[in-house]
């Protein structure tokens, strides 16, 4: 008997806690919740995965490009889709950053879902909750592990070229550099190593690790941390000037699937880029961590989905601040 009833104080207390998140979201406290569209838009997931999918099947790289645009918007203001507005008035587009400049893509494959969810759920599902779904998307796509995404994030009404400009860590920066911008959005040395495990797919251009394979006067190298012979390969399609846009793989050895054969690499000196390889360089915790992703797979998932939900939670608009945007591109008016 006695069983029975805290059975069912305990499933009564457990069926209000969809109830409550929505009363805390409402409130504006900044509580994210992966129900948030159970009721309001029931197909919400099954539609962001489906198109995700068809674009994955379509350009394997997507995926990278989907994973990596949730990042570029979290760092700046929160992730609150500010990336995905263009230019407009006094607006100035995050788009035009050095980090996000001839290199940030994604962005029609996010309007196409968004107008897939509009005809079903008008005015509900924000892009900065369509983004995080699609980075968890892409990263299952390629191979990599699941996370339920919390969600109710709703859309900023203004963007920041500054603080892409500055909060979002360039690849030649120290390592100090880079985990301090990490730690002003609350996350950590370890965070930091996983997520760089999205590295695991992708690709970069020349002009982001050039400085790695040359010095001012001829060819010899100036980054002794480069494997001499993954050097010269890079070289023939990285010249020392011209060919800025040519596209190499981040992960040379499995470059369209999400695994830890990244950490491998940089335990062989074959991270193409800086701040790639400085995370065994440069410190001593983040090499145990590289070694450890670098060993068993299953570690670096299991970190990776829970530095996705940390990086997730930076700072979101609840509540009654912001707005769900019609059109990703531009604020409502
Ligand atoms: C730790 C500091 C990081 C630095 C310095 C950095 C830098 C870069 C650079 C320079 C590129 C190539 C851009 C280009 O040449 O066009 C790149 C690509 C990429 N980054 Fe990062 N990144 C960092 C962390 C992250 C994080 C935390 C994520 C995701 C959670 C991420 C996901 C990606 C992906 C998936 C690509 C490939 C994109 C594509 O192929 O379109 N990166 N990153």
């Amino acid at each position: 008997m006695v069983k029975s009833i805290n059975f069912f104080v305990v499933w009564s207390l457990l069926a209000l806690v969809p109830d409550l998140c929505f009363s805390l979201n409402t409130l504006g406290t900044g509580y994210l919740y992966p129900q948030f569209y159970d009721r309001s838009c029931p197909r919400a997931q099954q539609i962001v995965k489906s198109i995700v999918a068809k674009a994955v099947a379509k350009e394997a790289r997507m995926a990278a490009s989907l994973l990596r645009l949730h990042f570029h918007d979290c760092f700046v203001k929160g992730c609150d889709a500010s990336i995905l507005l263009d230019s407009a008035g006094s607006l100035v587009s995050e788009k035009r950053s050095n980090p996000n400049r001839n290199s940030a893509r994604g962005f029609e494959v996010i309007d196409e879902i968004k107008s897939a969810l509009e005809k079903v759920c008008p005015h509900t599902v924000s892009c900065a909750d369509i983004m995080a779904l699609a980075a968890r998307d892409s990263t299952v796509f390629t191979g990599g592990p699941s996370w339920e995404v919390p969600l109710g994030r709703r859309d900023s009404l203004g963007a920041s070229l500054s603080g892409s400009n500055n909060n979002i860590p360039a690849p030649n920066n120290t390592f100090q550099t880079i985990l301090t911008k990490f730690k002003l959005k609350g996350l950590d040395i370890v965070d930091l190593v996983a997520l760089s495990g999205s590295h695991s797919i992708g690709n970069a251009r020349c002009v982001s690790f050039r400085q790695r394979l040359y010095n001012q006067t001829g060819n010899s190298l100036p980054d002794p941390t480069l494997d001499q012979s993954y050097a010269s390969q890079l070289r023939a399609r990285c010249p020392k000037s011209g060919g800025d846009q040519n596209l190499f793989f981040l992960d040379f050895a499995t470059p369209t699937k999400f695994d830890n054969s990244y950490f491998k690499n940089l335990l062989s000196s074959k991270g193409l880029l800086s701040s790639d390889q400085i995370l065994v360089t440069k410190n001593q915790v983040s090499l145990e961590l590289v070694k450890k992703y670098a060993a068993i797979n299953e570690l670096f998932f299991e970190q990776f989905a829970k530095s996705m939900v940390k990086m997730g939670n930076i700072s979101p608009l609840t509540g009654s601040r912001g707005e769900i945007r019609k059109h990703c591109r531009k604020i409502n008016s």
